[in-house]
């Protein structure tokens, strides 16, 4: 079966069908997942019977792949694999909550990830879907007062606050200093020029977005709060309903996600998530 891209109902989603993650992948097949990626931000692949290593292979045909400052969290014997598990897995402890907050991934460093590509592995019957949203869109549809305020402006994103209130709920172990130390506040564009499309994405997230440089505390809060609230609009959300063996490929520089509650008393869920790296050039784009 040759491969094939069908954009879901919603616009920034496509599924991909007649490929095998399993199997090493010629050029021209991984071009194709590649322009695929650019034009749609998030690709669906169902039945993908992945081990941790074609996982792993899977995803750098795109990049390089990192791993996460919480290193508790990381799949001892496959360390570019994060795992996000009610229970734990195979050493790694267990991730209550995780990402249960709209986010792009790791905005608190310099240059933050390209894209990741999450494997479900166990699925809840019930709920435990993943939102997406798409911040191309949610940037086009901003008036033009609100662009135009926000255009050149830059913000401040850092995960000590996020993690700290965690910890302080109960739901993270206390950070090390290394991991407080690593913590620091970093700059991103509030708008990003993507550097494969050319569009232009809202790239700010309630998750790790903190303050908007050179404004005051009260009016960056305040605008901050409504690009939040305006990006997580049902028109721009897209909302993964997991099938065992499904993996999910999004590009985090015109997304975000956030993962949604279910029975976690009940069911278990273990989704194994790799991240690209994102690049210098991406951030030169954004600069
Ligand atoms: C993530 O935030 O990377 C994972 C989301 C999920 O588990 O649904």
């Amino acid at each position: 079966m040759a491969l094939s891209v069908t954009r879901t109902g919603k616009t920034f989603v496509a599924v991909v069908e007649g490929v095998d993650l399993s199997q090493p992948l010629d050029m021209e097949t991984v071009e194709a997942i590649r322009q695929a990626w650019w034009e749609h931000s998030i690709l669906v692949f169902r039945d993908q019977h992945i081990s941790n290593d074609q996982h792993i292979a899977f995803s750098r045909h795109f990049g390089d792949l990192q791993g996460h400052s919480v290193t508790d969290w990381l799949l001892p014997t496959h360390p570019e694999i994060l795992v996000l598990s009610n229970r734990g897995q195979g050493g790694v402890k267990p991730l209550k909550n995780g990402g249960a907050y709209w986010h792009s991934d790791i905005t608190y460093q310099a240059i933050p990830p390209m894209g990741s590509i999450l494997h479900g592995l166990t699925v809840p019957p019930v709920d435990g879907d993943t939102l997406y949203a798409d911040m191309y869109a949610a940037y086009e549809a901003l008036d033009d007062e609100t662009k135009e305020l926000i255009e050149g402006r830059i913000a401040i994103h850092n995960y000590k606050l996020r993690y700290l209130k965690m910890a302080q709920g109960g739901i993270r172990p206390e950070p090390t200093a290394e991991q407080l130390a690593e913590w620091q506040d970093v700059e991103h564009p509030i708008v990003l020029d993507h550097p494969d499309s050319g569009r232009k994405a809202l790239f700010v997230n309630e998750g790790f977005t903190m303050a908007i440089k050179g404004m005051d505390t009260d009016e960056s809060a305040a605008l901050l709060q409504r690009l939040f609230d305006h990006s997580a609009s049902e028109e721009f959300i897209y909302a993964h309903k997991w099938r065992m063996d499904d993996i999910v490929m999004w590009d985090n520089r015109c997304t975000m996600h956030r993962a949604t509650t279910y029975d976690s008393e009940k069911h278990d869920r273990v989704m194994h998530r790799t991240t690209i790296k994102g690049t210098a050039r991406q951030q030169a784009a954004a600069a």
